[in-house]
C-alpha cells in the first residue's frame, strides 16, 4: 500500500538545533516517518534569503542534516536531503512566482515582520518570494501532509491557493496539501524568558538548550532557568510560565503526563525538579549528540547518504516538474 506523502524542513540557521526544534519538529517527524512516505529537507535555499557566510552556511547545512539523522530520522526509510541538491525547487518556484499576486505575497505576515525589521533596501526579493519557494518544496513531492508550527500556517494556505490556481488554469497537476499544525503542548519557551519561544535565532543564548551542548552546559542552563517564588511544581501557563515550560519539556521527553510529574515533585523544591529534568534532557540528548558528532567526523559517509537521498528526491521532483512544464507550454 502507498503511504501518504509528507514534507517538512528546517533552515540550517545555526550550528546546533535547539530543544524546541527537537520536541516541536524532530520528535514528531520521527513518529510520522513510519506511517508516511516522508521527505525531510535542510532548506539551505531558504537560508540565503538573508545574508549568509558561505563557509558557515555549508557547515550548518551538514550539521543540521547530521542532527536529523542522529535524532532518529532514518535516511533509508525517509528521504532526507539538502534542498539545493535538487534543482527542481528553484524551477518550480519560478513557475509559481508567475501565478502569485504581488499583493498576495506582500500580505504574508512573516515577510511583513522580517522586512520591517530589515528595512526595504536590505530586504531581498528572495525574502519576498520565500513563501513561493516553500510552496514549490511541498508541491514537488505531491505532499498531502505538511507538519509545521503555527507561524507557517499562512504559508501552507498560500501553497494550497497556488496549487488550486495552477490546477484550474492548466489542468490537474498538484496535490493540494494540508498543514498539520504543531500541538501547543509541544511548544518550548526560552528558559530565561519563558513567554518567548525558544529559538535558534534568539538574541541571547542563555535560555537556549542546544542539542549539541555538552551535558555540563545543559545542566547549568536548566538549573538557572527562570521560575517563580511560590515553590510549587504545578502547571499554569499564564501564572507560572517558567515551571510550566519545564513541565512541558519533561513530559515531552519522557512521554509522561504533566500530572504524574507534578505528583512526583509534590512537596519537593524547584532544585530537585530541575535536577530531575536536567537528567532527562541529558539522557535524551547525550546519544543524539554522540551520533551527530560521529556522523560529522566522517564527512565522506555523510555526503554519500545525502547524495543518495538527493537522487531519490530528484526522481520524484523531476517527474512533477516535467508534468508542470508540459502543462504551461514548455
Ligand atoms: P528556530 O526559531 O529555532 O530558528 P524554526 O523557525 O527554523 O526554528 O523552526 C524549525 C522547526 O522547529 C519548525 O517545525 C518549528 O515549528 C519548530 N520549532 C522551532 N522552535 C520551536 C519551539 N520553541 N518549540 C517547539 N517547536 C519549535
Ligand atoms: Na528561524
Amino acid at each position: 500500500t502507498k503511504l501518504p506523502r509528507l514534507y517538512s524542513g528546517m533552515q540550517p540557521s545555526a550550528d546546533s538545533l535547539q530543544l524546541g526544534n527537537y520536541i516541536g519538529a524532530l520528535l514528531q517527524w520521527k513518529d510520522l516517518q513510519a506511517s508516511h512516505d516522508a521527505f525531510f529537507s535542510v532548506v539551505d535555499m531558504h537560508a540565503i534569503t538573508v545574508a549568509q557566510d558561505p563557509h558557515e552556511l555549508r557547515e550548518k547545512t551538514r550539521r543540521t542534516a547530521a542532527q536529523y539523522i542522529a535524532a532518529g530520522i532514518d535516511p533509508s526509510a525517509s528521504t532526507l536531503y539538502v534542498q539545493s541538491h535538487v534543482p527542481a525547487h528553484a524551477e518550480l518556484a519560478w513557475v509559481l512566482n508567475t501565478i502569485t499576486g504581488f499583493g498576495e505575497a506582500a500580505r504574508m505576515t512573516q515577510f511583513k515582520d522580517k522586512s520591517a525589521k530589515q528595512g526595504t533596501e536590505a530586504t531581498s526579493v528572495g525574502l519576498f518570494a520565500y513563501p513561493v519557494l516553500m510552496a514549490a518544496d511541498i508541491l514537488l513531492y505531491d505532499a498531502e501532509i505538511v507538519p509545521v508550527g503555527d507561524d507557517q500556517r499562512q504559508h501552507v494556505e498560500l501553497t494550497r491557493d497556488l496549487a488550486e490556481r495552477f490546477n484550474s488554469r492548466f489542468g490537474d497537476t498538484f496535490v493540494v496539501p494540508q498543514a498539520m499544525i504543531l500541538k501547543e503542548s509541544a511548544r518550548v519557551y526560552d528558559l530565561q524568558s519563558p513567554t518567548s519561544k525558544m529559538s535558534k535565532s534568539a538574541e541571547s543564548h542563555a535560555g537556549v538548550v542546544w542539542l549539541l551542548d555538552e551535558p555540563s552546559v545543559t545542566r547549568k542552563k536548566i538549573m538557572r532557568a527562570v521560575t517563580d517564588t511560590d515553590g510549587v511544581v504545578s502547571f499554569d501557563r499564564d501564572g507560572k510560565p517558567g515551571i510550566s515550560n519545564l513541565l512541558t519539556i519533561y513530559a515531552s521527553l519522557t512521554g509522561r503526563s504533566i500530572e504524574s510529574i507534578e505528583l512526583e515533585y509534590d512537596g519537593k523544591g524547584y532544585g530537585d525538579f530541575k535536577k530531575g529534568l536536567a537528567e532527562v534532557v541529558v539522557e535524551t540528548f547525550a546519544p543524539v549528540r554522540e551520533r551527530a558528532l560521529e556522523l560529522l567526523s566522517d564527512p565522506a559517509e555523510l555526503d554519500r547518504i545525502l547524495a543518495r537521498n538527493a537522487d531519490r528526491a530528484s526522481e520524484v521532483a523531476e517527474a512533477t516538474m516535467e508534468k508542470a512544464y508540459d502543462r504551461i507550454g514548455f
